[in-house]
């Protein structure tokens, strides 16, 4: 089958409700959580994707039983020190930064060495960012080029707590450091710059000894010692940066109408929301629901003709660090010019994201400054491309958002496009072109 997807048609109007895959975040947590409980967790709307799917094979390959039946999933745990260590053992993160890091917090024990490989895009991706702090545990790390993978990791049983200075605003560092210090004794602490904390609030579920104290850019947490974990049940709410793509969408289209279902809408994830929201584009939640220490919601979202452009607040770059490409679309059809800046992180994602924007933007005939961290993006309020105008997107490193962003702005500014790498979406939303085709209809 062809793994490249022609767009030559801008979407019609469509009035219609969807629901999205689970939240890739909180799926791969919950993994990782069960695979160290006391007995049996299951799950429900687990997000059935690749980088899901290579957690799963992490924990069997250090001994937990795992069964996918229909859309349940159960993890047999074996508590918090019942990994099997066995000799050689290499485990594959494949395309997820998230599996990767956080897995390393979990494994600083580990009387074995073991050795953590990647796909092209992951082998690209900074990893001292991790193996320095769980370095400061005891651990010791064996990196190609003291940065990046394939690298191996040699356990100690004489971890000491640290503390840290959290300050790129990364999730995955602060999760890794958070599953460290659970298998330490005495007090870590943690001060992190402002980023998503599923990792804190499914500890605070589970009753673990964690405390965080909220400041106004930065939290710090305290982490002690964990001796046992309950097992932990869980229905997943949505992905909001899976239905970042169709909220966009919708807002670009004309006199077009979606309800997304049940989305987590954590605050320190709904970046997306309040950007939009500042460019005038009509946003709701509704049904607003708390499960398990998160917050969900339908979101509800409809075209938006007179879209204002943005000087964002570099306060909000976190809780949308995942979203921006499709918001650069929005900015792209704003009335004005739009500034963001502070996004350097963007160049460490899956593929370098703020050259793709570029690319992508400059395909839209849409002038663009960028530097290192900054984007200026001079909107177009008529921008509509002629159906002739060709444009393809290959070599991008199969980063998932590239390819779904492309699409997005295909069926939004028309024009004659070839995407590439289709198979790019089995990462994190293997049903996101059917679901495009269900708009459609
Ligand atoms: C994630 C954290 C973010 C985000 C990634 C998922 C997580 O990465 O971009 O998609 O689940 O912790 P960083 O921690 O590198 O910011």
């Amino acid at each position: 089958m062809s793994n490249i997807v022609k767009i030559k048609k801008k979407i019609g109007n469509f009035k219609k409700t969807i629901i999205v895959p689970g939240d890739k975040s909180l799926s791969i947590r919950w993994v990782l959580f069960s695979s160290l409980a006391n007995g049996t967790s299951k799950a429900k709307n687990l997000l059935m994707s690749e980088d899901v799917f290579a957690a799963i094979e992490a924990i069997k390959k250090l001994g937990i039983k795992v069964i996918i039946k229909k859309k349940e999933c159960k993890i047999f745990g074996k508590g918090i020190d019942g990994y099997k260590y066995k000799k050689n053992l290499t485990i594959d993160a494949q395309n997820s930064g998230t599996l990767g890091r956080l897995i390393l917090g979990l494994l600083v024990n580990s009387p074995e060495a073991i050795n953590l490989v990647g796909d092209k895009s992951l082998s690209k991706r900074d990893f001292r960012r991790v193996s320095d702090p769980l370095s400061k545990f005891g651990a010791k790390f064996k990196l190609r080029k003291n940065n990046y993978l394939p690298l191996t990791i040699y356990g100690s049983s004489k971890l000491k707590p640290i503390k840290y200075n959290e300050n790129k605003g990364s999730a995955q560092c602060k999760s890794s450091i958070i599953f460290a210090g659970m298998r330490t004794e005495g007090i870590t602490t943690i001060k992190a710059k402002k980023s998503r904390n599923h990792t804190e609030l499914l500890c605070k579920h589970l009753k673990l000894p964690i405390s965080v104290k909220k400041n106004k850019s930065f939290d710090e947490i305290k982490i002690k010692k964990v001796k046992k974990i309950k097992t932990l049940n869980y229905d997943i709410p949505s992905d909001i940066s899976s239905s970042a793509f169709f909220i966009v969408l919708t807002a670009l289209s004309k006199n077009s109408e979606l309800i997304i279902k049940n989305v987590n809408i954590n605050p320190s994830r709904i970046g997306i929301i309040t950007i939009l929201k500042k460019m005038r584009v009509r946003i709701i939640f509704k049904n607003q629901k708390t499960y398990k220490g998160e917050k969900k919601a339908d979101i509800k979202v409809v075209s938006t003709k007179n879209i204002k452009a943005i000087n964002c607040p570099p306060e909000l770059n976190s809780g949308a660090i995942d979203e921006f490409l499709v918001i650069f679309l929005v900015a792209a059809k704003a009335k004005g010019v739009s500034y963001f800046s502070n996004l350097g992180e963007l160049n460490h994602k899956e593929s370098p994201r703020l050259k793709w924007a570029e690319n992508i933007l400059s395909n839209l005939g849409v002038k663009t400054i960028t530097t290192n961290d900054t984007i200026k993006i001079y909107g177009k309020p008529d921008l509509n491309l002629d159906f002739n105008k060709k444009i393809t997107i290959k070599n991008y490193l199969k980063d998932h958002r590239v390819f779904m962003t492309s699409l997005i702005a295909a069926l939004s500014f028309g024009g004659k496009w070839t995407i590439h790498d289709k198979d790019s979406i089995n990462t994190s939303f293997p049903n996101f072109l059917k679901i495009i085709e269900d708009l459609k209809k």
